[in-house]
């Protein structure tokens, strides 16, 4: 593992040379110092600390000012790993305010990529995006930010139009320019066909092994949870007794494809 820093280009030459991306959620600069010792590549300041931080049902209270800080608390810690930064719900309503909140989200957050949840209605706004040089990371297949409108957190395509439609949205995403992409929660050969079809790395929650990296949120892998772990999920610290090799325990399993295991791969 080289020890320049991560960027877009380091994971689409990872992809390219058949290297598994492992990434976890992070949102403060103590846990960013050890993961990214740990040899994380991509730490995700997801909109997921509305849950595990705030203590919320959903995503949705998650507001920019959240977002920018605890991303520019990662990123005062980053060393190697690159810092993704989410935009929360209805950031990007309009492309107009999406480009405003992805440079506070760079500029005051130092965020080195934004992700977004969405698809077909997200195009214009990944295109506008990825025009102004902001590396776009999208997000497919499950979209946590719609959970009142899906009701309830479901795996998605599950059926043929569904995964239909994720197919093509992946395809849509990075013709629009998206750097990487992001699949939750959906059949482990929906997103093993996605990823051997799409040139941008494929990280996948919750979709099997066949990605091209893998994602979990920090307070699941370390069993920080007093909620029933999502079934993708592992206890790395229970397996592995500390937090630092709870975290070097991960980056190996997820660089030699033995996590997730098919246990852990529900469809
Ligand atoms: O908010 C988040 O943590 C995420 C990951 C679960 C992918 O979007």
């Amino acid at each position: 593992m080289s020890a320049a820093p991560v960027s877009v280009a380091t994971l689409a030459a990872m992809k390219a040379r058949g290297e598994r991306i492992a990434s976890l959620t992070c949102y403060d600069a103590s846990f960013a110092r050890l993961l990214d010792a740990a040899g994380v590549d991509v730490m995700l300041v997801g909109d997921s600390l509305g849950m595990v931080l705030q203590g919320h049902e959903t995503t949705v209270p998650v507001t920019m000012e959240h977002m920018v800080y605890h991303t520019a608390s990662v990123a005062r810690a980053r060393g190697r790993a690159l810092v993704v930064g989410d935009l929360p719900f209805l950031a990007c309503a309009t492309p107009e305010r999406a480009l405003d909140n992805a440079a506070r989200l760079m500029q005051d957050g130092g965020a080195q990529v934004v992700k977004l949840e969405g698809g077909a209605p997200m195009l214009e706004t990944v295109r506008r995006l990825s025009e102004q040089g902001i590396p776009v990371c999208a997000h497919l297949g499950l979209l946590p930010q719609s959970v009142n409108r899906i009701g309830g957190y479901r795996f998605q395509g599950r059926d043929h139009a569904s995964a239909e439609a994720i197919r093509h949205d992946a395809l849509a995403m990075q013709d629009a320019g998206a750097s990487l992409l992001v699949l939750e929660c959906v059949p482990a050969a929906l997103a093993g066909e996605i990823s051997r079809t799409l040139s941008i790395p494929v990280i996948g929650i919750g979709a099997g092994a066949a990605c091209d990296g893998q994602v979990l949120v920090l307070y699941d892998m370390l069993g920080l949870n007093t909620r029933r772990p999502p079934s993708f999920s592992r206890d790395f610290l229970g397996e592995c007794g500390s937090i630092g090799s709870a975290v070097r325990g991960y980056v190996e399993a997820v660089r030699s494809g033995a996590f997730p295991a098919e246990a852990e791969t529900p469809y």
